[in-house]
């Protein structure tokens, strides 16, 4: 089921955001994460290690899980999203590196899928936190994705990649065009689901999500299988939602 949480701006949705993540990691401090990359949970991330420096809460216990990295980028690059996690959040908290997962895309990739598959077949996450791609991805599981699917490569589509641009200069020949992520029978086997958007080209995205058939030409669309989904958005990623189609 999926409840729409619609609040003023990109802070709010960071704020409600932080107060589910917040009751969760104080009442289970062994709480497993699935977090994800972009511009959508910074503000999340932000309120988390502020709350970690001055309240203390925790992170020692947690175990993390990211949904995807680019392939083809090293781990240092300053836009992989080990860098990305690095710098934006693990950096700031107390979670132990060997908690840490992040699919790595180096060596043999059929072999990385196929150890992250396992590695997350012995956790259920308690959490999971999701951006959404404005062709409606989640992860980086676009368009005609299988539902059923696990950790996977995947060949990035046009529309991500300018997405995605603006992490490299504006140039879209800088960005990579493949990518490993999770698949959405495992992001679908979290207990819980916070999906974050904001901004008007979320809006199609977010309207498909929601009101739309459950269809794989929409991979968030799936959610509405799932029994426990928040989805936080601002007014203009809500702007589409219940009203006939622009
Ligand atoms: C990131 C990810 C993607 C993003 C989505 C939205 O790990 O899996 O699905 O969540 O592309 O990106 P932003 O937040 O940058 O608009």
């Amino acid at each position: 089921m999926i409840k729409v949480v619609r609040v003023k701006n990109k802070e709010e949705i960071s704020k409600k955001a932080f107060e589910i993540m917040h009751e969760l990691v104080t009442s289970n401090p062994k709480a497993v994460l699935g977090l994800a990359t972009g511009s959508s949970p910074v503000g999340l991330y932000e309120l988390m290690i502020r709350d970690h420096k001055e309240n203390g809460t925790s992170y020692k216990d947690v175990t993390t899980f990211n949904l995807d990295e680019y392939v083809g980028l090293p781990k240092d690059h300053p836009e992989s999203y080990y860098s990305f996690m690095h710098r934006n959040l693990f950096d700031g908290l107390d979670v132990k590196e060997e908690n840490i997962h992040i699919p790595s895309s180096e060596g043999d990739l059929e072999e990385r899928c196929d150890e992250y598959n396992e590695a997350l077949s012995k956790q259920t996450i308690d959490l999971q936190i999701l951006g959404i791609g404005s062709n409606g991805h989640i992860g980086f599981n676009e368009p005609d994705t299988p539902f059923d699917s696990v950790t996977h490569i995947v060949d990035l589509k046009e529309s991500t990649i300018k997405d995605n641009a603006r992490f490299f200069d504006d140039d879209i020949s800088k960005v990579p065009t493949q990518a490993i992520t999770m698949g959405i029978s495992n992001v679908m086997a979290a207990k819980k689901i916070i999906l974050i958007a904001n901004g008007e080209n979320k809006a199609n995205a977010i309207r498909a999500t929601v009101m739309g058939p459950v269809d794989e030409k929409v991979p968030a669309s799936v959610l509405q299988n799932h029994p426990d989904v928040v989805i936080i958005i601002d007014e203009e990623a809500g702007s589409s939602l219940y009203k006939e189609k622009r």
